[in-house]
């Protein structure tokens, strides 16, 4: 059960005044809080078992391996995948996109082949693609979306053609919030392309959203820890066994390989083989339990508490004479994600009154450059919303941003 007073009472952030106020946390698209399970798994971790895994065939080493491997087991049932060896740590999803660039994307992107992305990505799902069409003479291409800030279907289908290889989709934005309907671009990619690869950038959606990668059908999904309750330095990248099976490996060393002589070396199967030298391994730990955290939550819960919220957020928002929240104005057809401006009030010098009253939101082009390009606008301020919030907290941004609307007008 969503008991909104237990689940704040479980960050023991929120204990802490600043100046005497407490804080108002409002930016959880960049990084969420950490509740203390989380903190309490990481401190297991460090406190009774810090060791290496793999390597060492002693009792701390066998626990330390073990917990590593049921993070994976737990992740792989969170998003809905029947074998854990699909899933592969990285350290976020940005080094996740980079792992299928380059050891897919190496082996299968050749000259006047096409790689489509689209306009509302983060860089992430931007700059690696650039930098792979760049070596391999192929061509980038870029879905448009449309004024109320949802994916225009009708250019995906003008943009798919025999020639794509890949389609990297964001499955929720970063400013718009949008919910893309990623089951019905993935069955309109393979309709018109069959053998196109279709990557998901679920950086905003497995921590807001039930996901279940089998059911989806794309061919690679990427996510991040930080932005789902875990640790800093974790992520993962999902792909389709027999896919990563085929591609080579990303990164070369110890721990990913069978056999090594002078002059040849045998690699293990996937996951290992995607994973050289030590990993993160408090950070996997902590991230199973960030994932057993959402599951007694339940996502189906997640999603309802975000959506009244949102409902709740856009409704106050409006109400400030002059402000704009972009993307689309349904609240369950997009995410927790409120991107805004005042007219008269530039982003940052909000966000420097909002942090007088501890409100912690963005301001900037939230890695999104494009987005804003296509808005016409610099920069944005963004308030998101995660499982701690309240109406309170929106009822607070509200109140300070009419303060700096006031000081600034
Ligand atoms: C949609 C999306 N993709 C990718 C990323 C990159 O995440 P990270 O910085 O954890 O790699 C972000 C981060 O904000 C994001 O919102």
């Amino acid at each position: 059960m969503f008991d909104l007073k237990k689940v704040k009472k479980d960050f023991p952030i929120f204990d802490r005044l600043i100046n005497g106020k407490r804080i108002v946390y409002l930016d959880s698209t960049a990084s969420t809080l950490k509740p203390r399970k989380v903190i309490s798994a990481l401190n297991d971790y460090y406190t009774r078992y810090s060791v290496n895994i793999f390597r060492g065939l002693y009792t701390l080493s066998e626990e330390a391996t073990a917990e590593y491997e049921k993070a994976r087991q737990k992740i792989a049932r969170f998003i809905g995948c029947g074998n854990p060896k699909e899933v592969i740590f990285v350290r976020n999803a940005t080094e996740g996109v980079n792992l299928v660039a380059q050891a897919w994307g190496e082996i299968n992107i050749g000259k006047g082949e096409e790689i489509v992305s689209t306009v509302m990505e983060h860089h992430a799902n931007i700059v690696p693609w650039q930098e792979l069409v760049k070596k391999k003479g192929a061509v980038l291409k870029f879905v448009d979306f449309d004024n109320e800030g949802y994916l225009d279907l009708n250019d995906l289908e003008k943009k798919i053609n025999r020639k794509t290889k890949l389609f990297a989709v964001t499955y929720m934005s970063n400013v718009l919030g949008t919910i893309n309907p990623v089951s019905r671009i993935i069955k309109t990619v393979r309709r018109i392309n069959p053998q196109a690869k279709i990557l998901i950038d679920a950086a905003q959606a497995v921590p807001h959203l039930k996901v279940d990668v089998d059911n989806l059908g794309c061919d690679f999904l990427v996510f991040s820890g930080h932005k789902m309750l875990g640790p800093t330095g974790i992520g993962v990248v999902w792909g389709k066994y027999e896919l990563l099976d085929g591609m080579f490996p990303y990164q070369f060393g110890g721990d990913m390989i069978k056999e090594v002589y002078l002059d040849k070396t045998v690699y293990k199967e996937p996951p290992h083989k995607f994973e050289a030298g030590t990993p993160h391994i408090a950070g996997a730990i902590g991230l199973g339990a960030a994932v057993d955290y959402l599951f007694e939550l339940g996502m189906d819960n997640v999603r309802l508490h975000e959506i009244k919220l949102t409902e709740y957020g856009l409704r106050s928002l409006k109400g400030i004479d002059g402000l704009t929240v972009y993307g689309p104005q349904k609240a369950q057809e997009r995410g927790g994600v409120l991107a805004f401006n005042l007219k008269k009030v530039h982003p940052h010098d909000a966000a420097q009154v909002l942090n007088e009253d501890n409100v912690c939101i963005r301001s900037g082009h939230h890695c999104a450059m494009p987005v804003h390009t296509k808005l016409h606008i610099p920069a944005s301020c963004r308030a998101s919303l995660y499982i701690y919030n309240t109406e309170e907290d929106i009822d607070q941004l509200v109140l300070s941003l009419q303060k700096a609307v006031k000081i600034f007008t």
